[in-house]
């Protein structure tokens, strides 16, 4: 296992992060953390009440500090949310405290398996796909520039994705 103090999942929604970092976590005794599931606990509010209220620009603020707290510590696997990757204190953050993997996915893959989720603020903006694809023409780079490694998830359930990762590490 990589002696970084903690492991850094990054990537676009659905590329299956939270499902397939709590698998890792699990395997490799860190523990998992989600971070957008850790900014509703300190807050009390959804992350589509936070948008609601103090739009994205009051999301991303929240999410840097969720992460500038969760990477003080060390043992952690830290699924991050797609947009982190946004700041570049953030990125700089990830590569200090964490080994960091880009879950890649392919469009088809974002599409199938976000399609019962009411819960991304961004997906309510418009024609899904079109969304997607925007997200990722802005964030592709980014992602690829914060990683120390990449992994494309599709054709994958968790299970097997987590299971390859795995012997990458
Ligand atoms: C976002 C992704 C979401 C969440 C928020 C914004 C984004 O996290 O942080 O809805 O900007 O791509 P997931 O990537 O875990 O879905």
């Amino acid at each position: 296992m990589n002696p970084a103090p903690n492991l850094v999942l990054v990537g676009p929604m659905g590329a299956g992060k939270s499902s397939i970092g709590r698998r890792l976590a699990e395997r490799f005794g860190l523990a998992f953390v989600d971070a957008d599931a850790y900014i509703e606990q300190r807050t009390g509010a959804s992350i589509s009440a936070i948008f609601d209220h103090v739009g994205e620009a009051g999301f991303r603020e929240r999410e840097s500090v969720a992460l500038g707290e969760l990477l003080a510590s060390n043992g952690q696997l830290v699924a991050t949310g797609g947009g982190a990757v946004l700041d570049a204190g953030n990125r700089q953050l990830m590569r200090e405290r964490g080994f960091v993997v880009y879950l890649s996915a392919g469009i088809d893959s974002q599409l199938k398996r976000l399609s019962r989720d009411r819960t991304r603020p961004l997906l309510q903006r418009g024609d899904r796909e079109q969304v997607l694809r925007d997200l990722a023409a802005f964030r592709e780079p980014l992602y690829r520039e914060v990683a120390d490694l990449v992994m494309d998830t599709d054709g994958l359930t968790a299970a097997e994705a987590a299971s390859r990762l795995a012997l990458r590490l």
